[in-house]
């Protein structure tokens, strides 16, 4: 976890990189455990929408999608990135409370720390395959990942984050969506969305949605692609390959018969059923 000292970047140890509150790990120096505490107390609005994701899920692509679905349903959008419309709860980028409705959030937290208001408002639960996800977690090489995310993901695991959210499922206005049903069927997806906010857009209106959704579109809009974010931070691309499967250039074959057996270990007694491949 040392060895990124290569990069030019100084070598800090994880420690200095996140700190541990309340069983998650968070970045240091964008959130504080005061910060994480405050949560619990987040006054919501019944028109905020949430988008909840284990990171490298495909949470800029929710946001995407669900930025575009308000600004053609005649939300003005006058942000200048998908960050500063969508901002992520866990780490205060703006004075949250001053954010016009609906204010929309994205957030990786576990359900154990969501601020409890959040209970019967509208969350969208996006996951991914969990061989892609450490995939694309792997290629997402920068100075945070170097170092902080194999831990960040082994401390506080993709199957816990899903199978907390999963449990707990009744207490929440929560839709579940996959990463991959959106790479099958885009359309699909994002009518589904629509449905679930109660938004009717026309068919030409879903189209634009789409449009603007697909991953080339997106790769170019600087808008979306957070290309914006300071190198030093990440420079690693949100905007890597957009596939489903591409884990296989990557993981062994012991590695994915690993995955396998914990998604067996930790999920398997769960009625839940996911379309990989
Ligand atoms: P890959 O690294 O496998 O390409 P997150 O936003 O949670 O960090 O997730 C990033 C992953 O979502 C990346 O996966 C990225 O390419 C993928 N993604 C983002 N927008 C996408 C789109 N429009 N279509 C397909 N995949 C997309």
């Amino acid at each position: 976890y040392h060895a990124w000292g290569s990069t030019g970047y100084p070598r800090l140890s994880i420690r200095d990189r996140v700190f541990k509150h309340k069983n998650y790990n968070f970045l240091v120096g964008h959130t504080t455990p005061e910060y994480i505490d405050s949560l619990e107390s987040f006054e919501i609005k019944d028109s905020d929408v949430f988008v909840v994701t284990y990171p490298k899920s495909g949470t800029v692509w929710a946001q995407q999608i669900i930025i575009s679905i308000h600004e053609l349903h005649g939300n003005q959008n006058k942000y200048s990135n998908n960050m500063e419309r969508m901002p992520w709860l866990e780490y205060k980028t703006a004075e949250y409370t001053l954010l016009p409705s609906p204010r929309l959030f994205a957030s990786h937290l576990p359900e154990h720390i969501m601020p409890p208001g959040v209970k019967e408002k509208k969350i969208l639960y996006l996951m991914r395959n969990p061989k892609d996800n450490v995939v694309s977690f792997y290629h997402f090489k920068c100075q945070i990942t170097g170092c902080i995310m194999p831990l960040y993901s082994f401390a506080s695991s993709w199957f816990d984050h899903v199978r907390e959210w999963y449990l707990n499922r009744e207490q929440y206005n929560i839709l579940f969506l996959t990463y991959e049903e959106m790479i099958l069927d885009l359309k699909a997806s994002v009518k589904k969305i629509c449905n679930f906010l109660g938004i009717n857009l026309t068919e030409a209106a879903i189209s634009q949605v789409v449009e603007k959704a697909t991953f080339q579109n997106m790769k170019n809009d600087t808008k979306a692609n957070y290309e914006h974010l300071s190198p030093e931070r990440f420079s690693g691309k949100f905007l890597r390959k957009g596939q489903i499967g591409d884990w296989k250039n990557t993981l062994t074959v012991a590695q994915s018969e690993r995955v396998d057996q914990v998604l067996q270990e930790k999920l398997g007694d769960l009625p839940l059923s996911f379309i990989w491949e």
